[in-house]
């Protein structure tokens, strides 16, 4: 790989270890109690969980085999566990590695969570045993070149029958994203503040790539023979200008119902995020 690949990934690997360590587990311990209601509330208020629990996905989990990269705060690894699957999950940060052993001494799941440690493109798994692959918010945060990569080994790691699931952002309109630059988020201010956005830029741990759908479907080819991608977020997407509060959640919960009427071409065009769904590896 590339210099360019391994500073991305030095750069994602100490952000996500300052982050996510000594990180509590008492939220998720919390929210395992009813799996249920939790995925309900997240799914009607957040696009993340929305699009990855689409098809209902929650109730086709029970017995099955899924790997998760990027896990991160392995909030989903252990609501898929919860939910009776075999879940391994890899994370560059070793912080998640910790997370997993807190939720596995806690929590008794029918399969414990088993924690792939290390450079995911470098693990020991068997071809061809796996009925997911799950990223949430994970393809972004890799170089193309990588990403590339990671797709091929998860090809390598499904099932014929089996299929991967990625929840990413989404970039189809170049006028909505330049005005999406200018609006400060929390966390990130706007690029018309040229200074602090320098600074917060050289902290970023997203390297500058397409995140188009196109991208998404051309970068299937000669790996997966079935491509399908669900816009999430058209209408949500202006839930950043209201502020964090009741009057956000609302807007949220309205937007993610009412977006599912807008004509699929303007949906896509507009949308923020989107679920990517791919099939039939082709095995190597
Ligand atoms: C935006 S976070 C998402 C975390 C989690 N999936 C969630 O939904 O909250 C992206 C995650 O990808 C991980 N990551 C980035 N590059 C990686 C790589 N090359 N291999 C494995 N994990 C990586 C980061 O450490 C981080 O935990």
């Amino acid at each position: 790989m590339g210099n360019n690949t391994d500073e991305n990934r030095d750069k994602n690997r100490s952000h996500y270890e300052k982050l996510y360590e000594g990180q509590s587990i008492d939220n998720i311990l919390v929210w395992l109690r009813d799996v249920d209601k939790f995925l309900l509330r997240s799914q009607a208020k957040d696009t993340s969980w929305n699009a990855l629990y689409r098809q209902n996905f929650k109730d086709r989990l029970a017995g099955k085999r899924v790997v998760e990269l990027g896990c991160g705060d392995c909030v989903n690894a252990a609501i898929m566990a919860a939910l009776g699957a075999e879940v391994y999950a890899n994370d560059i940060a070793k912080a998640s590695g910790v997370i997993i052993d807190k939720l596995n001494a806690a929590y008794d799941f029918k399969f414990p969570i088993k924690y792939v440690e290390g450079d995911f493109l470098k693990n020991n798994l068997k071809s061809n045993q796996f009925d997911f692959v799950i990223g949430k918010a994970f393809l972004h945060h890799l170089t193309i070149e990588e990403e590339k990569e990671f797709l091929k080994e998860t090809a390598r790691l499904l099932k014929d029958q089996g299929e991967a699931r990625f929840f990413e952002p989404a970039v189809n309109s170049r006028i909505l994203d330049e005005i999406r630059w200018i609006i400060p988020v929390k966390g990130r201010p706007s690029k018309l503040n040229k200074n602090k956005f320098k600074i917060w830029k050289e902290n970023d741990p997203h390297p500058d790539r397409s995140f188009s759908s196109r991208h998404f479907t051309k970068a299937s080819k000669g790996i997966f023979n079935e491509v399908q991608i669900i816009p999430v977020g058209a209408l949500e997407r202006f839930s950043r200008i209201i502020p964090y509060g009741g009057l956000n959640t609302k807007y949220r919960i309205w937007a993610l119902n009412a977006e599912n009427k807008i004509p699929s071409r303007i949906n896509k065009y507009l949308t923020r995020s989107q679920l990517i769904i791919y099939k039939k590896p082709i095995q190597k």
